[in-house]
């Protein structure tokens, strides 16, 4: 399965900041095929980047959505004006809308159905904190995300869908050094993952499902994630705000 590198820029990056990325990004990766590339940057970059990329084979992605199409909901972005973006793919269920934003499962839901309803393509994220990892409870967590978030999904929406795996407490927070969970750990929760996606749906979809792994991806590490068996692709926050070093990473997904 060819791979899919996602940049999810935070709150990061001014317009002129994100565009000069995209140039310098664009030189390095030239016509490079191996991964299929998203650049998910803040909702005020949306339109100049959906510009910046029009020929090009990089998709835009948003980092959050509401569900419904308009109405009364201030300070919020709907499905429909991230298509008028022409964004292609939404991150949705992203742990810190879920920590700091209180983003329920059920909410993920009702997020993810509107996104599907309008064809966009998403990344739904889930992983376990420090403290579910210390009790044990890291499958019984990931697995009720994803009966949760998946709820009411059917075999071909889920053609849309890609997993990501982001445990919580490798999530870099900015930091560069964090370290990122190891091959072994990642392998393992991306294995536990596609079992639960066969048993919601079936063997095919399970086997044709992308799962990419989050959380202090880096040049460094990203050969060894990614050359994993149940690893394809990864969602990645700090690196990827520098173009050398998401570059790097988009590399090393062969
Ligand atoms: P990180 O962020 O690469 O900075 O750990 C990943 C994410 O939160 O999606």
């Amino acid at each position: 399965m060819k791979k899919l590198i996602a940049a999810n820029w935070k709150m990061n990056k001014s317009v002129e900041e994100s565009v000069s990325f995209i140039n310098e990004f664009k030189k390095i990766i030239k016509n490079e095929k191996n991964a299929d590339v998203v650049i998910c940057p803040p909702f005020t970059a949306l339109a100049t980047l959906s510009k910046e990329l029009k020929n090009s084979k990089i998709k835009l992605g948003a980092q959050n959505m509401h569900f419904e199409d308009a109405g009364a909901f201030t300070g919020e972005i709907s499905p429909l004006m991230l298509k008028d973006m022409e964004c292609e793919y939404v991150i949705l269920g992203h742990s810190e809308r879920r920590e700091i934003f209180n983003e329920s499962d059920f909410l993920i839901n009702k997020k993810i159905i509107a996104a599907l309803k309008h064809g966009l393509k998403l990344i739904l994220c889930i992983g376990e904190n420090i403290e579910q990892k210390q009790s044990g409870k890291t499958n019984e967590v990931i697995e009720n995300q994803l009966k949760n978030c998946l709820k009411n999904i059917d075999k071909i929406q889920m053609e849309k869908i890609t997993i990501a795996y982001e445990p919580i407490w490798a999530i870099s927070r900015g930091n560069p050094n964090h370290k990122a969970a190891t091959k072994e750990d990642a392998e393992e929760g991306h294995k536990f993952i596609r079992n639960v996606v066969e048993n919601m749906f079936d063997k095919n979809i399970s086997k044709n499902t992308r799962i990419i792994y989050g959380g202090s991806v880096k040049p460094e590490n990203a050969k060894e994630l990614l050359s994993m068996p149940n690893i394809d692709g990864g969602l990645v926050g700090n690196a990827s705000l520098n173009a050398k070093s998401f570059a790097e990473i988009v590399k090393a997904a062969k």
